[in-house]
């Protein structure tokens, strides 16, 4: 920190040995107060650490001594002051400054304060809605304090990897109009034109695909998007991407790119990612380890044995597994075979959540007997081929899903990560990957109508293409997510540039000429002039951060996050605005 200020000579959290002698003054918050036979010890904090300063009623007329018998926590102070050796045996290994302590001659007051509602500790009790009514309090603990100081330094050094690799940050707007990636908009409504609206924008994606047709041609911006979805751990209504954008590229110069620049973002904070990144194909992924975003720091691989029961008297399995498009799968949960009975029996439940029917399973206990309710309906081979296949030892749990093969998959991945919680497995270092070609649809149930599993300018792979009219949902994406610890850390992909092929995909997702020209005629229109081959990706910075943290919620990297009812609890937003308000914008409430 800078030390030409007047206010203080040295931070909290720089002195050293080499200091003794020195005289200094600080700033700071009173931490912790020792009152110790007629001597006051008081740990001074500011953001860069915590110092011991010492009051000594014998030392320069006492007068220090006595304001600091009035001083309470959270005192914002001033002290002027020699630096001294901590006595033999008074060091504090686990704090930076622990060798030394100032001898104070001088303090100032700088305000008092109320007891705050809560202990600036790392370890608080207090829940999350108090530290966040009050959070600029909550700040003041170290560790907020580091993670947005992490967070700083994260984002600095990608900005700083972008920059020498000549991409451009371009700012865009936020009162824009509604695009199209997935999620319901925020609306603003204009007071100048009535009736309308100005949507927040869910991300800068049909704007940094125009700065590509105007010739950026390398775009990055730490942008704010906005996505009124309902919040989790990992999701909050406004986030922040690093979103880029390149032209006149392919797939490859793309990615590669963005492993240099995440590469030497995350190397910045003395994280190695190794390069080249490895790559797994969507449908691997999904075969695999059930998800899109696997965690390949541990196994429980998903295990297909649907050849095994094509002919069982078990009828759910013998039933899937003769079903076209539906599959018998299983996982095998080292470990959870000791579990008792009760205790398995909950994860039905959690099985039933992700959409499951029902959960068969086997436990392999450590005396080798079975339990299970459905092995007596196993012949022989079966059992041995299920034992071969998944592996078995003592002290398995194997647990299974039979019916359409994209839902069994994604059952079990859900249920591979609940045992790796439960089972408390190892996930040390961090995993980073590539997950590549995605489907370019899916199917939306409830609009019963293709979606676009990306966003609707992403670019098919060329041979898939032929397949759009017949089968489209077998047709391929240039997709890439990046994956980070079993998180959907970033995506991207290749944009189309061909006004044509943009309408025949336009046409597939249901849209009429009118209503795509609506939403988008003028990137439609941009299409027309000239636009270059373009790709690009958004970098989930929340999410990113929270796992270089160790948090488990992106609440705890950022300065002023929302619950998960949408609500800022300091300032009580959304609230109610005055009649007035909503008059001049033309609005009336329900
Ligand atoms: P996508 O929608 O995949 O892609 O978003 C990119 C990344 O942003 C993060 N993210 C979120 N983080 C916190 N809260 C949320 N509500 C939230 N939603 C998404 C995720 C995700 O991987 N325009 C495209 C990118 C592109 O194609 O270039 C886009 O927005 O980490
Ligand atoms: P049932 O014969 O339907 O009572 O099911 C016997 C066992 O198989 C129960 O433990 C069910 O939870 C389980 N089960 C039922 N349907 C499925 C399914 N589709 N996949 C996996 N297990 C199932």
């Amino acid at each position: 920190m800078h030390k030409t200020l007047s206010m203080h000579t040295h931070t909290c959290g720089e002195l050293r040995r080499e200091h003794i002698g020195t005289e200094v003054t600080l700033t700071g918050w009173v931490w912790r107060r020792r009152d110790h036979g007629g001597l006051i010890f008081v740990d001074l904090r500011d953001r860069a650490g915590v110092t011991q300063i010492s009051f000594d009623p014998d030392h320069s007329g006492g007068e220090a001594f006595h304001s600091a018998e009035t001083i309470r926590s959270e005192w914002p102070i001033k002290v002027v002051g020699v630096v001294r050796e901590r006595p033999q045996g008074m060091e504090n290994a686990k704090l930076a400054t622990g060798n030394i302590e100032v001898l104070v001659s001088a303090i100032t007051i700088l305000n008092r304060s109320k007891t705050p509602p809560f202990q600036i500790e790392d370890h608080i009790e207090a829940g999350e809605d108090i530290r966040l009514t009050y959070r600029y309090l909550d700040i003041r603990r170290p560790k907020m304090m580091a993670n947005l100081k992490l967070r700083s330094d994260f984002t600095f050094a990608i900005r700083e990897a972008l920059h020498r690799r000549a991409f451009m940050e371009v700012e865009t707007p936020s009162l824009f109009k509604s695009t199209p990636e997935g999620a319901r908009d925020f609306l603003v409504p204009s007071r100048i034109q009535p009736g309308h609206l100005y949507a927040l924008p869910q991300s800068p994606q049909l704007l940094k695909q125009l700065l590509m047709v105007g010739g950026i041609e390398r775009y990055y911006q730490v942008a704010k998007c906005f996505r009124d979805e309902d919040l989790r751990a990992d999701r909050q209504p406004e986030f922040t991407q690093v979103d880029i954008e390149m032209s006149f590229v392919e797939q490859d110069d793309v990615m590669g790119a963005l492993e240099a620049v995440l590469h030497d973002a995350f190397a910045a904070l003395g994280v190695d990612m190794p390069l080249p990144l490895r790559r797994m194909d969507y449908w691997d992924a999904m075969e695999t380890y059930g998800s899109d975003k696997p965690d390949t720091r541990y196994g429980m691989k998903l295990v297909d044995v649907t050849d095994v029961f094509e002919h069982s008297s078990f009828k759910v399995f013998a039933g899937a597994a003769s079903t076209q498009g539906s599959v018998v799968k299983c996982i095998n949960a080292k470990g959870a075979g000791t579990w008792a009975r009760a205790r398995i029996d909950k994860l039905e439940p959690v099985a039933k959540d992700l959409g499951a029917k029902g959960l068969a399973w086997i436990a392999f206990r450590e005396d080798g007997s079975i339990n299970s309710p459905i092995v007596k309906f196993f012949s022989d081979e079966e059992m041995a081929a299920l034992r071969e296949r998944s592996q078995i030892e003592p002290g398995d749990l194997v647990l299974f899903a039979a019916g359409p093969r994209l839902e069994s998959c994604e059952i079990l991945g859900g249920m591979r990560t609940h045992l790796a919680d439960a089972l408390e497995i190892e996930r040390d270092g961090h995993d980073f990957l590539w997950v590549v070609n995605f489907p370019l649809f899916h199917w939306d149930e409830d609009r019963q109508a293709y979606a676009a599993e990306h966003q609707p300018f992403t670019q098919p792979i060329e041979d898939d293409i032929e397949r759009l009219d017949i089968e489209p949902l077998s047709v391929g994406s240039r997709t890439y997510d990046f994956v980070m610890d079993g998180y959907e850390a970033g995506g991207g992909g290749m944009r189309i540039h061909d006004a044509q092929l943009q309408a025949k995909i336009l046409e597939k997702l249901g849209f009429t000429m009118e209503s795509a020209r609506e939403q988008f005629g003028f990137m439609l229109d941009a299409l027309e002039f000239g636009a270059p081959p373009m790709g690009g990706f958004a970098l989930g910075l929340d999410r990113v951060c929270m796992l270089l943290a160790g948090a488990d919620s992106i609440r705890e990297v950022m300065a002023f996050p929302k619950t998960s009812s949408g609500s800022d609890l300091m300032s009580n937003a959304p609230s109610k605005v005055s009649s007035r308000q909503l008059k001049e914008v033309g609005l009336r409430l329900e």
